[in-house]
C-alpha cells in the first residue's frame, strides 16, 4: 500500500493547484490577515508514526476546534448532568445562530455550536474560574504533544474577538435570561474567547486528537485522559454536529468524526487508526475549511478510513 506520507504529499500537490480556496474569516480581525494559500496536513497513526506536509508546522488559530477540549473537561466534570444544560442533537443551523434558543428555552442543541460552547465555558468558569479553566485546557492539551513550543492562547486574538463578538454576547445574554448561564456574562465570554484563541500547528493539533483515537488514553504515557464512554460521546457529537449545518455533507464526503474552526483547521479522527489535522484558511459557506474538507475526502478515498 502507498505510504501515508506519499498520499498526503499527493493531496498537498493537488491542493496547490486549486484556485477556488474559499474566503478567510474576516469577522475576527486577526484572522482576516491570514494567507489563503497556506495548506498543511498532519497524520498521527496509532503506532505513533507521524506524517506531515506543507505548512503543518506553522501555528494558526484553532478557534472552534478548541470546543472539543472545553467539552472534554465539562463532560468529565459533570457526566450525564451536562445534558441538562446542553443537548446532544444536530442543530441544522449556522454555528452562531440564535433562533432555536427562543423556542428551546435557552438550552443549546449541542456543545459545538457557539451557544453550546458558551454554556460549556460557563460550566468551566463555575468550577475553575476564568484563569483556572484556561490553564486546565492547556494542561489537557500539552501532555499529548511531543514538541509543546508555540502552543499558546493568543491574547490579542481573544481581545479582538471580545471587542467584536456581539453575536456571542447576544447568545450569552439570551441564555442567561433563561438561567442557563450561571456566571457573569463577561466572565463566561472571556473564557470562551480565550479558548477559541488557542494556537498551535497541524502536527500539534493531530497529536492532541490522539486521546480520541485511542478511546480516551494518552498514547505516549498510557494514562487515561477521559473514559472510553466519554471519548465515544465526543466523537459521536463530532460526527453529527462538528461541522454545524455542513455536518451531514462532511459525514458523507469524509465519514470521520471531525471538528472545524473558522481559522481553517479541522481535526478528524479515524478511531483506532489515526488522528488527522488539516489547515487551509479559506472557508465554505458554512464556515468550514473548503480545501481542508477536500483534503480529508481524498485521504479517506485513498486509505479507506471512513467509519462507514
Ligand atoms: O465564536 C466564534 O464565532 C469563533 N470564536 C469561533 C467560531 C468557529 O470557529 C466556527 N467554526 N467553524
Amino acid at each position: 500500500m502507498t505510504s501515508i506520507t506519499t498520499i498526503i504529499e499527493d493531496i498537498a500537490e493537488e491542493m496547490r493547484g486549486v484556485s477556488e480556496r474559499g474566503a478567510v474569516a474576516d469577522y475576527i480581525p486577526p484572522l482576516a490577515c491570514v494567507d489563503p494559500a497556506k495548506f498543511g496536513m498532519a497524520v498521527i497513526e496509532a503506532d505513533g508514526q507521524v506524517h506531515t506536509v506543507g505548512d503543518a508546522n506553522e501555528a494558526f488559530s484553532i478557534q472552534s476546534v478548541s470546543k472539543i477540549f472545553g467539552f472534554t473537561l465539562a463532560l468529565d466534570l459533570l457526566g450525564d448532568d451536562l445534558w441538562q444544560r446542553v443537548r446532544q442533537e444536530p442543530s441544522g443551523s449556522a454555528f452562531n445562530s440564535i433562533v432555536q434558543l427562543e423556542s428551546e428555552l435557552g438550552i443549546p442543541r449541542n456543545p459545538f455550536i457557539n451557544a453550546g460552547a458558551i454554556v460549556v465555558s460557563d460550566v468551566l468558569v463555575s468550577h475553575y474560574g476564568v484563569e483556572g479553566a484556561q490553564q486546565k485546557i492547556l494542561d489537557l492539551v500539552r501532555p499529548l504533544v511531543s514538541d509543546k513550543s508555540g502552543i499558546t492562547i493568543d491574547r490579542n486574538v481573544a481581545l479582538q474577538e471580545k471587542e467584536t463578538g456581539f453575536r456571542n454576547a447576544a447568545l450569552a445574554n439570551y441564555m442567561r435570561n433563561f438561567g442557563n448561564i450561571h456566571n457573569l456574562v463577561p466572565d463566561t465570554l472571556d473564557l470562551y474567547f480565550h479558548q477559541c484563541a488557542l494556537t498551535m500547528n497541524c502536527q500539534q493539533l493531530a497529536e492532541t486528537g490522539t486521546y480520541l483515537m485511542t478511546g480516551g488514553r494518552n498514547p505516549m504515557t498510557g494514562q487515561a485522559v477521559i473514559s472510553p464512554r466519554n471519548a465515544r460521546t465526543i466523537m459521536a457529537l463530532m460526527m453529527m454536529c462538528g461541522h454545524y449545518d455542513g455536518s451531514g455533507a462532511f459525514a458523507i464526503r469524509v465519514g470521520l468524526p471531525g471538528k472545524s474552526g473558522v481559522g481553517g483547521g479541522i481535526l478528524a479522527i479515524a478511531p483506532g487508526i489515526a488522528s488527522v489535522a488539516v489547515w487551509s484558511p479559506g472557508l465554505n459557506r458554512h464556515g468550514n475549511s473548503l480545501l481542508g474538507t477536500r483534503a480529508l475526502e481524498r485521504l479517506v478515498q485513498r486509505t479507506g478510513w471512513s467509519v462507514f
